[in-house]
């Protein structure tokens, strides 16, 4: 979704504005600008389209001069990505200008009142509101304008202000959107995601909401929200910029499909000491009374969650629900001090998982979040929180992001079923034995790489896909349902084995492909009477099973073999092949893979 960035120093700035909105283009997005301020004037160019256009439109941003701007990526909420939508945008008079990402949600009764007082707009943007307003205020004193203008607004929103009449100086405002602050050497910095900002810094300051900054090359000052200055520590980010680019690969996603077994070791193995699971900061008394868990997050996490829940409840013997956080938030949940929360997202920062969480957080549940980005708007609201360190994840279709999520849900549980006294202490050890493990099974479904290749050329024309399985399998396969629709654009259909009968069989003709997973062994002999159901139809099925699992062949017209592992953790390499097999279809299709169309990696609205 949309990104800013800002910057203050010696050099020009235009180049470096558009440097970082290369970093984020990975969000989604669908038109870019970017504007600077020299000798008291501000210069703005934008443009529908990718960011090569705006590089191509200032020569790279050699034809704009100035030590101090602002830039974005819009992906379009109000009004067409056209053009004029495009950020920033400016002031009647020339001013400001505004980037703004979010949502202004009182914009019209906003816009009226400053029609009325003859303020004209070209967009049919939020965001041309707000560099109105903020010239409604100005009589001079830049933090007070942006104060005063900030407190008019409704919503979630963080903005970039530059102003005409301040050379050198940008001020950065975040409302429930994330907004970090880079910290360099005679030059600031800020940006929406801190892949903007790695390049150039690691130093950074996270903003809370509601909090002000102004920027200049040798200063960077902070406000609250009553305009009172505060110190803020900063922090170090320890992703480098290497890992945020592609390193040979052809795409991100590959790349991170490749990284797996890196990222689960570096998730796991450093809370294993001993034979014994550390899970940071949480105390022993943290499951003290709770009575039921209720996992909630939007998109792959959320099906990360589907698969924690079987894992949990299994070990753990607590009833688990797994909720869409959309859904969450508006259903009037029955919560109360006895619920454990656990709140998954990749970013940190998705817009309906945070308000799932306040929402709990209102009604008395405790909170852990399992969550990718360090510093997140989720890894602060928390009570407590495990990173997955799995490093940054550019491709939109997140790999590594959900697998760490599964270990760990899958250490989680291990952990909670010791501290509830549910679990003996061989199975204990036992399980902390096959979660270690788990990185070189996934190295070993990685190097499934050129057969599913191979075999994605096979199926490379079906247009309609059935993925299926019981409990775990089930769970995996609405993941790897997902993953073909998203980047692949086919249709396709994840089903739980046993309800096939119950009305989408009626879907199934000759060729149907249909994904069957039989990992979970327990139910493996029932899931084989539902191939035999689809095969009875015409179907054609490729088996996602276990290594030495002969029987398969019987009736699967294509298998392909991942490690056996403990049934509890087979989701993590059960997976990768399906999310190689959506890589390589999309990859015959022709599509655009890291970026599949109209898709956003951080959804920060609603
Ligand atoms: C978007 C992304 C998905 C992701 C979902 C939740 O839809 O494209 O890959 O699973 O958001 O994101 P989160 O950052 O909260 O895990």
């Amino acid at each position: 979704m949309c990104g800013i960035v800002g910057f203050a120093g010696a050099q020009p700035a235009a180049p470096i504005l558009l440097d970082g909105l290369k970093k984020l283009e990975y969000r989604g997005y669908d038109s870019a600008g970017i504007a600077v301020q020299d000798g008291g004037l501000i210069s703005v160019v934008k443009t529908r389209g990718v960011i090569k256009n705006l590089c191509d439109k200032t020569d790279n941003g050699s034809t704009l001069s100035g030590t101090s701007g602002i830039g974005h990526t819009r992906w379009a909420t109000h009004g067409a990505p056209d053009d004029v939508n495009a950020h920033p945008h400016v002031s009647n008079d020339g001013m400001f200008a505004v980037v703004h990402n979010g949502i202004i949600e009182n914009f019209a009764v906003l816009k009226d009142e400053l029609e009325k007082k003859g303020y004209r707009f070209e967009s049919q943007t939020d965001t041309e509101i707000v560099a109105n307003l903020l010239d409604l205020y100005y009589k001079g004193d830049l933090l007070e304008a942006v104060m005063k203008t900030v407190s008019r607004l409704d919503g979630s929103y963080s903005l970039g202000v530059l102003c005409a009449e301040h050379p050198g100086k940008i001020v950065a405002v975040r409302e429930k959107s994330p907004l970090i602050l880079g910290v360099g050497v005679k030059e600031n910095y800020f940006a929406s995601d801190v892949t903007a900002l790695v390049a150039h810094t690691r130093n950074v300051i996270y903003l809370d909401d509601g909090e002000v900054a102004v920027l200049t090359a040798d200063s960077i000052d902070i406000y609250n929200a009553s305009g009172k200055k505060i110190e803020k520590s900063t922090s170090r980010v320890i992703w480098d910029i290497e890992a945020a680019e592609k390193g040979g690969y052809e795409h991100f996603m590959l790349k991170e499909i490749m990284e797996q077994p890196r990222a689960i070791l570096s998730t796991l193995e450093p809370r294993i000491k001993d034979g014994r699971i550390v899970l940071d900061d949480i105390p022993d008394s943290y499951f003290d009374g709770v009575q039921r868990i209720i996992i909630t997050a939007c998109g792959s996490a959320y099906y990360a969650g589907c698969v924690g829940r079987y894992v949990i409840e299994k070990l753990c013997r607590i009833p688990v629900t797994v909720e869409l956080a959309s859904e969450l938030r508006y259903h009037d949940p029955i919560i109360d001090e006895n619920t454990l929360l656990i709140v998954i997202s990749q970013s940190g920062e998705t817009a309906d998982t945070i308000a799932a969480l306040r929402e709990c957080k209102e009604r008395g549940a405790k909170s852990l979040a399992i969550v990718n980005v360090v510093g997140s708007t989720i890894a602060r609201l928390a009570d407590y929180r495990i990173y997955t360190w799995a490093g940054p994840e550019i491709a939109v279709a997140t790999t590594k992001g959900y697998t760490t999520q599964v270990a760990v849900l899958g250490l989680f549980a291990v952990f909670a079923a010791d501290k509830l006294g549910r679990i003996t202490k061989e199975r204990y050890a036992e399980l902390i034995g096959e979660l270690l493990k788990l990185p070189s099974k996934v190295q070993r479904a990685v190097d499934l790489n050129s057969h599913i290749s191979y075999l994605a050329k096979r199926y490379a024309s079906h247009r309609d896909v059935f993925f299926i399985g019981r409990n775990i399998d089930y769970a995996v396969a609405l993941e790897g349902s997902l993953k073909l629709k998203e980047i692949s654009y086919i249709f396709s259909e994840p089903y739980a084995a046993g309800e096939l009968k119950h009305g989408p069989i009626a879907l199934i003709e000759q060729d149907t492909l249909v994904i069957t997973l039989c990992c979970y062994d327990e139910l493996f002999e029932k899931t084989l009477s539902n191939i035999e159901q689809v095969k009875a139809r015409g179907a054609t099925v490729l088996a996602v099973a276990h290594e030495g699992n002969g029987k398969i062949f019987h009736v699967a017209d294509d298998a392909v073999f991942v490690p056996d592992s403990e049934p509890l953790f087979a989701a993590v390499p059960e997976i990768i092949p399906l999310q190689l097999f959506a890589y390589y279809i999309a990859k015959e299709n022709g599509c655009d893979i890291d970026k599949p169309k109209n898709l956003a990696k951080s959804v920060t609205v609603e």
